[in-house]
């Protein structure tokens, strides 16, 4: 196939951002997979594919422990090896200080923190305590990576949730973590990156006279309050669209919906102010937008009424958190049967995306001191945040890889189940590592009479630190081409 290498146009870190940090806006709502709260997806598709070959059964060492891998096992060492970094407790990394920020809004006397929880956990943790459905594509070899059958890298800090409910040790809770999913190549999808989640409950039990309802607003009047327009046009709860829990009454429930709204809408106005401050301090003239913030009804298997928060950041709703009054089931099966009250869970890199500006997601992973000497001395004095400079843009290299599909899967054609673009992403991922820009599928045909299906994909070699030359990147591409035939059994065109 044709193999181009270009200079690519220079993008300004606002333009990249703008283009990449969209999220789900252009797809139609119920069947939208989002890949920071992807769990609010309704979609179902090839749930248990994956063309990737498995190790024969035998044990894997991680993070100092010993796991029986069997035929679930898809880890790639690639991923293995990153497990260390922890990025939201590094000193001064930018993820780490958006960790901050987002922290200094919850008062440690009410919010316990949880930095360091063990990234490994099991199905029943990351789905079943939540009330994800057997069939869920979440649960899927071709999203999420499995250790063995019950174990996993842990997709999403929710799968904390149940566990620190149990634990019963204060009133609120944030848990930041690395999270881990088999995605797609681009500029803001990274395999690994990080959340925060958050939950606050009150007890029937210990609050006056029982009234749940009365002591929520109690604490949402004694919130601060913010200027920011924030558009909410539904109701709390509609009974089709985002209904009231059997056992919680409405009135409860509208009070616990509006503390969490508050408590997260002040989270926006900070991070906006900040990042208002560092644009000024980058450009006096800096003329700022108008910031608006909106409420969308949502749907997650562990929460209801639930909501998502959108912001209309350089002319598009960008989705930042997921949110929502906790499923009564989770408390009573964490032994907390009397606790009521909300969580939520939000993407740490789009956020520090937005607030300095970093353009592409792989910076976040740099040992390069030109990106981590920009953030130095921020977390002593969070008002000397500045935006990112980017240090320098590199050419880009684009490479396209056109093949058949072996004609049983799917996808090709055929009425199996094991064609899955992440195997492909994988692939590359694992080859050319953060080399790679990204990759994107620009053709895809079914051959009239054979039903053979055919899919072209354009790969962009780009490394982030220096200028890859022609060789490189050949070198890259071809491996990619054996493997995709070796691994996938595809026929290349
Ligand atoms: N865990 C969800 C995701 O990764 C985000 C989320 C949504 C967390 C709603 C919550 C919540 O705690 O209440 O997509």
């Amino acid at each position: 196939m044709r193999a181009v290498c270009s200079r690519a146009q220079l993008w300004t870190g606002r333009e990249a951002l703008k283009v990449l940090i969209c999220l789900g806006n252009a797809v139609s709502r119920p069947y939208k997979i989002c890949t920071q709260c992807r769990y609010s997806s309704t979609a179902s598709q090839n749930p248990f594919s994956s063309f990737l070959t498995t190790t024969p059964s035998s044990k894997v060492d991680l993070q100092g422990q010993s796991y029986e891998k069997d035929d679930w096992f898809n880890l790639p060492p690639t991923i293995a090896s990153q497990i260390a970094r922890k990025l939201h407790v590094q000193k001064d990394h930018p993820i780490s200080i958006t960790r901050a920020i987002i922290e200094s809004k919850f008062p440690s006397q009410t919010y316990k923190y949880h930095n360091d929880f063990f990234p490994i956990v099991s199905t029943l943790q990351n789905f079943d305590s939540l009330g994800f459905p057997l069939d869920h594509p979440g649960r899927s070899k071709t999203d999420t990576y499995y250790i063995n059958k019950g174990t996993v890298l842990r997709t999403h800090t929710s799968a904390h949730q149940a566990d620190v409910f149990r634990r019963n040790e204060s009133e609120g809770f944030l848990i930041s973590a690395d999270v881990y999913r088999r995605d797609a190549i681009d500029r803001s999808h990274y395999p690994i990156f990080h959340q925060m989640e958050a939950a606050r409950v009150w007890d029937r039990k210990t609050v006056p006279n029982g009234d749940i309802a009365a002591a929520v607003w109690k604490d949402m009047e004694a919130l601060p309050k913010h200027n920011m327009t924030v558009e909410d046009p539904n109701p709390p709860m509609h009974p089709e669209r985002n209904p009231l829990q059997k056992k919680h009454l409405e009135d409860e429930a509208a009070a616990i919906a509006a503390h969490l709204k508050r408590s997260l809408e002040l989270v926006v106005a900070e991070i906006f102010s900040r990042a208002k401050k560092a644009a000024i301090m980058a450009n006096p003239d800096f003329a700022d937008e108008q910031l608006k913030v909106r409420w969308v009804e949502a749907y997650f298997p562990f929460t209801s009424p639930s909501w998502e928060l959108e912001i209309f950041w350089q002319g598009d709703w960008l989705e930042v958190l997921g949110s929502g009054v906790v499923a009564q089931d989770i408390m009573t099966n964490a032994g907390v049967p009397s606790q009521i009250g909300w969580a939520f869970g939000i993407g740490l890199e789009r956020i520090a995306m937005l607030l300095f500006e970093i353009p592409d997601i792989r910076l976040f992973w740099s040992q390069d001191e030109r990106f981590l000497s920009q953030f130095r001395g921020v977390m002593d004095n969070l008002d000397s945040l500045k935006r990112f400079v980017p240090f320098s843009k590199y050419p880009a290299c684009y490479k396209d890889v056109a093949f058949w599909l072996r004609s049983s899967s799917s996808a090709a054609g055929g009425g199996g189940s094991t064609f899955h673009e992440n195997d492909i992403m994988e692939i590359v991922r694992d080859i050319g590592g953060d080399n790679v820009e990204d990759v994107v599928k620009f053709d895809e045909f079914t051959h009239p009479k054979s039903g053979r299906k055919s899919l072209c994909y354009r790969i962009n070699y780009r490394s982030l630190e220096r200028t890859l030359t022609n060789e490189e990147a050949n070198s890259y591409h071809e491996e990619v081409r054996k493997a995709l035939v070796e691994k996938l059994g595809v026929e290349l065109r």
